[in-house]
């Protein structure tokens, strides 16, 4: 059925998406069907993202941009297709073992901050896997020492955080595991303005002096793609177009369609 995407062209080729993504590759997706139950809602999806190189998905409601982001940590059923680490076959891997194992981190997009337990439970929530708990307690020690606004509230009960706060807190559980792969779904949603660019610059903190691999899906494009490194416009779960984030900002289908402009 022909709708007002169509004029985005045709699915990028693997060459393309590899420019976008040519050095020190970190996380490949080759050929993905996947979706719930028995439907099908990625189709012969790819994907390249580098080391600590942030990607931002966007695309019209229901294309799919949260379907990719489960297939990566193992909440989809995967039909055909290969998502590789650094070489290393991860496809069928469970959400636990893309935790502790392989270091792919999965941020909630819904508010996931328990209101009646202090800060500080929650953030060691993130760290529930029995095997690292040592560890997780040292990395819960570095983030307060790291984010005064989390440690002035260390042993408040969630619920008296700012939503700007909560946000920092929802990214910063998932840290304490201490990942290499960050996936964030629509970090800005629900936030007031003045908080929106707080949870970017803390993305980019991330990104630029932990070295995290960000990928991300943002229904404020504007902001996702002034952010990251590179984007994919997503349509019924394929790739219409692929750029650099700046390059994309400036094409006029994707700001007529996407941008308001
Ligand atoms: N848990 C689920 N079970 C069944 N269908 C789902 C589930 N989550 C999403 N879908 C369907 O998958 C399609 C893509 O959804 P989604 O990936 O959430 O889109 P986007 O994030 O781009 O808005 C939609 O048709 C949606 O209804
Ligand atoms: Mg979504």
């Amino acid at each position: 059925m022909a709708n007002q995407y169509d004029v985005l062209g045709k699915a990028p080729s693997l060459e393309d998406l590899n420019k976008l993504s040519s050095s020190d590759v970190h996380l490949t997706i080759r050929g993905l069907n996947a979706g719930y139950g028995k439907m099908e809602i990625l189709h012969n999806f790819d994907l390249t993202v580098s080391k600590a190189q942030s990607l931002c998905l966007i695309g019209p409601n229901g294309a799919g941009k949260s379907t990719i982001l489960h297939s990566i940590y193992g909440f989809t059923n995967i039909f055909d297709g290969k998502i590789e680490l650094e070489g290393d076959e991860i496809t069928k891997l469970t959400p636990a073992q893309k935790l502790s194992k392989v270091g792919i981190a999965y941020i909630l997009q819904d508010n996931s901050v328990f209101p009646d337990m202090t800060v500080e439970e929650n953030l060691l929530m993130g760290g529930y896997i029995k095997d690292k708990q040592d560890e997780a307690y040292e990395e819960a020690e570095r983030i307060f020492q790291k984010y005064e606004r989390l440690r002035n509230r260390r042993d408040q009960p969630a619920k008296v955080l700012s939503g700007g706060e909560r946000r920092l807190l929802e990214i910063s559980r998932a840290l304490v595991m201490k990942p290499s792969i960050l996936l964030v779904d629509e970090p800005s949603i629900g936030l007031e303005p003045r908080y929106i660019n707080m949870v970017f610059e803390i993305l980019y903190d991330l990104q630029k002096n932990e070295k995290k691999t960000i990928i991300l899906v943002e229904q404020n494009a504007k902001k996702g793609l002034e952010f990251a490194d590179i984007g994919y416009v997503l349509v019924s779960g394929q790739t219409a177009i692929a750029g650099k984030g700046d390059d994309l900002l400036k094409n006029p289908d994707v700001g007529r369609l996407f941008l308001g402009g």
